[in-house]
C-alpha cells in the first residue's frame, strides 16, 4: 500500500463536506484512505469551535491520536479550531505536524507536499482570500445524498458567533459552477442535493449571469433526475419572499427551510447583532406558512445569552407555540474568542441556562408530539436511508425522511419487504407519532424509484465523485 491518510470530523454540514473535499484532494495526490487512524500515514481531524465543548473536545482526541504516534506519521489539525488557535496548536500538541483553516485548502495539496519534503510544520492559516475550495475531485461519503457549497465565509457579526472568524468573508461560487456540478451529481444517480454556505442568502453570483439565490435554486431543481433540493442556512434579514416562491414552482424544492432566530425577544435581538426584530422573523414565517405547500420550519435557538432576562426568555417559549417549529436545535450561550459578546455584562449563571434549556426544549417537545400526530393517517413519501434502529417483530424495518425532514421509520411486508432499499423513493402511511419521529408502514415503491450506489459513471473534470 503507497501513503495512507484517516481523517475524522467533528462539526456542521459545512464541515463534513469540507472533509469529503479533502478526502477527494489527497486521493488525487496518490493517497489513499483507511479507516483506522492507527494504519494511517497522514491523521487529520476536522475541528470545529462554534461552543467551548467542541472545542475542548479537539485537544482531548488529540492527545489519543498521540498514543498511535509513531516515526514518521504526520498529524493534521483542519478546520475551525485550527483557524482559531493557529500555531498554538504546535505547542499545545506537538505531534501535530498542520495546521490548515478552511479558507486555505486550496493550498492544501501543496502543504502536503511541504510535509512529504521533510518541513515538520506547516499551516496555512491566511483568511485574506477571494477564493473557494473548488476540488477537481469529491470523494462523496453519501451514497445518495450529495452537498455542494455555494457559498463559504460569513460577512454577518453576530455578537456571539465565531464563524466570520474561522472561515473569514463571504465568497460565493460561480452559478455555472454550481449548476454544473449539480448536474454532474444527478448524472452519477444523485437524486438529493443540499447547497450549502453559513448564510445560503447572501449568495452573489460573480459571474456575469449575476443569479440571485432564489434563481439558484430554481436552476438547480430544473436539473432532471434530482428529486430533492434543500438549502441550509438562511439568515431571516437576507431570507426574501423569491424564496418562497420558488419553492412553490418548483416540486423538487423540499418543503422545509431552517430559520434560524436564535431568540424570540427584540432587545436580545439586537444584542445578539441580528439585524432583524421579531416581528420582521414572524413576517418571514408568515410567507412561508402561506404558501400554497406545508412547508415545515425548523430553527436554531441560544438560551441565556448575556443580559438574557426571564421575561425575554419567556418571549422566545411564546414564540415556540406561534410559529409551530417542526425541529428546534437550542443551545446554551457559550462564550467564545473574539466575538462580541464576550465584552457584554450580565451573564447568565451556568445553572440557570440549563434550566431555560430544559423548559425550552420540554415545551419543544409537546409542540412536536401534537404536530407529528396530527399526521396521522396521511401517506407521506420517503427517501429510504437505511435500516431503523427499532428492533420489532412486525418485519423489516426501514427509516426513511420526508420532504418535510422529518424522519419516519416504517415496516415493510409482504412484498415490500424484499423491495425496499436505501435510495429509493416510497410512499409510506403514518400510523403513529412520537416527538421525534414518525412510525409507519409501506405503502408502495413509486415507479420512480432510484437507488444509486450502483455503478457510477466516470465523469470528466472539474467534478469527479469518487
Ligand atoms: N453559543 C451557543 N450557541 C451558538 N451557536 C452559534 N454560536 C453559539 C455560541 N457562542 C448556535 C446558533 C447557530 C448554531 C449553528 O449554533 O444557534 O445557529
Ligand atoms: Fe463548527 Fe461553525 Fe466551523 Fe461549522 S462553521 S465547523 S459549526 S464553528
Amino acid at each position: 500500500m503507497g501513503k495512507t491518510f484517516y481523517i475524522e470530523t467533528f462539526g456542521c454540514q459545512m464541515n463534513v463536506h469540507d472533509s469529503e473535499k479533502v478526502a477527494g484532494t489527497l486521493l488525487r495526490c496518490g493517497y489513499e484512505s483507511v479507516e483506522d487512524p492507527e494504519q494511517a500515514d497522514l491523521v487529520l481531524y476536522n475541528t470545529c469551535s462554534i461552543r467551548e465543548k467542541a472545542a475542548q473536545k479537539v485537544f482531548s482526541r488529540l492527545k489519543q491520536f498521540g498514543k498511535v504516534r509513531e516515526k514518521g506519521k504526520l498529524f493534521g489539525v483542519l478546520g475551525c479550531v485550527a483557524q482559531q488557535e493557529g500555531e498554538k496548536i504546535f505547542e499545545a500538541a506537538p505531534h501535530v505536524n498542520l495546521v490548515v483553516g478552511s479558507a486555505s485548502y486550496s493550498n492544501l495539496s501543496r502543504l502536503v507536499a511541504r510535509l512529504e519534503q521533510g518541513e515538520r510544520r506547516v499551516s496555512g492559516l491566511s483568511l485574506d482570500t477571494e477564493e473557494t475550495f473548488e476540488t477537481e475531485f469529491t470523494r462523496r461519503d453519501h451514497p445518495f445524498r450529495a452537498y455542494i457549497t455555494i457559498i463559504e465565509g460569513c460577512d454577518k457579526r453576530c455578537a456571539y458567533c465565531v464563524v466570520p472568524f474561522t472561515r473569514g468573508p463571504e465568497r460565493s461560487r460561480t452559478s455555472a459552477s454550481v449548476l454544473e456540478e449539480a448536474r454532474q451529481l444527478a448524472g452519477a444517480g444523485y437524486t438529493e442535493i443540499q447547497l450549502l454556505g453559513q448564510n445560503v442568502n447572501s449568495y452573489r453570483d460573480p459571474s456575469a449571469a449575476r443569479l440571485s439565490f432564489a434563481e439558484l435554486l430554481a436552476g438547480v431543481a430544473e436539473i432532471a433526475g434530482l428529486r430533492r433540493v434543500r438549502f441550509t442556512t438562511s439568515h431571516p434579514r437576507d431570507f426574501g419572499r423569491d424564496i418562497v416562491k420558488v419553492i412553490e414552482a418548483h416540486p423538487a424544492l423540499c418543503n422545509h427551510v431552517h430559520l434560524p432566530v436564535q431568540s424570540g425577544s427584540t432587545r436580545v435581538l439586537h444584542r445578539m447583532q441580528r439585524e432583524y426584530s421579531l416581528e420582521q422573523y414572524l413576517e418571514r414565517i408568515e410567507w412561508i406558512r402561506n404558501a400554497c405547500r406545508p412547508i415545515s420550519i425548523s430553527t436554531d435557538i441560544i438560551v441565556g445569552f448575556p443580559g438574557e432576562s426571564g421575561a425575554d426568555f419567556e418571549e422566545t417559549i411564546t414564540l415556540l407555540d406561534a410559529v409551530g417549529y417542526d425541529s428546534v436545535f437550542s443551545f446554551q450561550y457559550s462564550p467564545r474568542p473574539n466575538t462580541a459578546a464576550l465584552h457584554l455584562p450580565d451573564s447568565i449563571p451556568d445553572e440557570e441556562k440549563a434550566l431555560r434549556l430544559r423548559i425550552l426544549q420540554d415545551r419543544q417537545r409537546s409542540i412536536q408530539l401534537g404536530r407529528y400526530q396530527s399526521r396521522v393517517g396521511s401517506v407521506e413519501e420517503v427517501l429510504v436511508e437505511g435500516r431503523s434502529g427499532r428492533g420489532d417483530h412486525r418485519g423489516d424495518q426501514w427509516k426513511g425522511r420526508t420532504t418535510q425532514n422529518i424522519v419516519l421509520n416504517f415496516s415493510a411486508l409482504g412484498a415490500a419487504a424484499v423491495a425496499v432499499q436505501p435510495g429509493a423513493y416510497w410512499l409510506v402511511r403514518v400510523t403513529e407519532a412520537g416527538p421525534n419521529s414518525l412510525i409507519g408502514e409501506a405503502v408502495q415503491g413509486p415507479a420512480l424509484s432510484s437507488t444509486v450506489a450502483a455503478a457510477q459513471p466516470v465523469l470528466k473534470s472539474p467534478f469527479r465523485i469518487l
